[in-house]
């Protein structure tokens, strides 16, 4: 059997009987008015954190959910949305098809607004997305992306750059680790499918992103997500998980590499009233401007002594104060 039959097993029997608590970090999910999440949904909360943006979902987008789980970040969408088919929710695995259905149902009786017509079940992979090319606004998956090898990630994010339109955004949770996973449990393909052994490093994960060919990328949160401690997992010393919420632009990736927006800012401390750095910058005197990582790093690096940079917040979402 292949990691990937394990996984789709492993998520078989989780569809079949719930495991409370088995992904996710957020005992209470989005809050949303007039929104209820049925019980049975609530408990097959498999996501790491949250794909749903809330400020970012006006105008009805489309959204293809891969790996729909329980169906609760598809109802959340489809709140966005409230149209017929607005989010195509795909995954492999029979049994966690039905138990969305069923819970989507559900959904429909507790919620006026709702009708099952607006979320869509379809079977397929993350590798062989049921749409056409330049078809959906947002691709999203939560707590999936994790579990495949390297190469399998890249042929998923191909996947879904392939299927968003230009400009369309690729909304992800997973976990990722805080320094690379020891060979003896990537290998475990059970805990590989639990999320706890798959997780690349930041850097091997945002470069994935971008090396399929995203040319934004803005990290809307990082939270610690599991600790694999030294004697159960037979390590020598103890490893952090994190989960880590992500937003990837489909957008041309520029000249000197893709904007990665981790929450820095850079504020000109010099004797003019602003400064220009000619490339699209301008920085008010004492006025904190959001910058990606690689415009903090050149503008640290022309003028140290005049401009400050302050450290990612791992929460960015356009920045500004007000
Ligand atoms: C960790 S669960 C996350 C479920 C959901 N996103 C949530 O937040 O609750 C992973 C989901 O991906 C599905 N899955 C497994 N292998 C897949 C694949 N190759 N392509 C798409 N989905 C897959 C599983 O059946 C399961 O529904």
């Amino acid at each position: 059997m292949s990691y990937l039959e394990t996984a789709a097993q492993f998520y078989s029997e989780v569809a079949q009987t719930p495991q409370v608590g088995l992904c996710c970090v957020q005992s209470t999910p989005l809050q949303l008015p007039g929104l209820k999440i049925p019980r049975k949904m609530q408990e097959m909360n498999y996501g790491c954190g949250t794909t749903v943006h809330s400020t970012e979902l006006g105008n009805q987008p489309t959204v293809l959910y891969v790996g729909v789980g329980g169906g609760l970040e598809a109802l959340q969408f489809a709140y966005f949305s409230q149209r017929s088919g607005a989010v195509i929710a795909v995954d492999p695995v029979a049994e966690m098809r039905q138990a969305a259905v069923r819970n989507l149902e559900i959904a429909a009786q507790e919620n006026p607004w709702f009708d099952t017509s607006f979320v869509e079940i379809r079977e397929g992979d993350a590798f062989n997305l049921p749409v056409g090319d330049n078809s959906v606004d947002i691709v999203a998956q939560n707590c999936l992306f994790n579990i495949f090898e390297p190469e399998d990630l890249t042929r998923a994010l191909q996947e879904a750059y392939r299927v968003l339109k230009p400009g369309g955004k690729l909304q992800m949770s997973d976990p990722i680790a805080t320094r690379p996973i020891p060979q003896h449990l990537q290998k475990d393909e059970r805990l590989r499918a639990m999320c706890l052994s798959g997780a690349l490093t930041y850097e091997e994960y945002i470069q994935r992103i971008i090396s399929a060919g995203f040319g934004q990328v803005e990290i809307r949160a990082r939270r610690p997500y599991r600790l694999l401690d030294s004697q159960t997992y037979d390590i020598e010393e103890n490893l952090l998980l994190e989960s880590l919420d992500s937003v990837a632009f489909k957008v041309i990736i520029p000249e000197d590499g893709a904007c990665v927006f981790t929450g820095k800012t850079a504020i000109y401390a010099g004797p003019e009233p602003f400064f220009d750095d000619d490339a699209g910058h301008i920085l008010q005197r004492g006025i904190p401007a959001s910058v990606c990582d690689k415009t903090a790093a050149k503008l640290a690096a022309l003028m140290p002594d005049k401009i400050m940079m302050t450290d990612s917040t791992w929460y960015y979402n356009g920045g500004g104060c007000c």
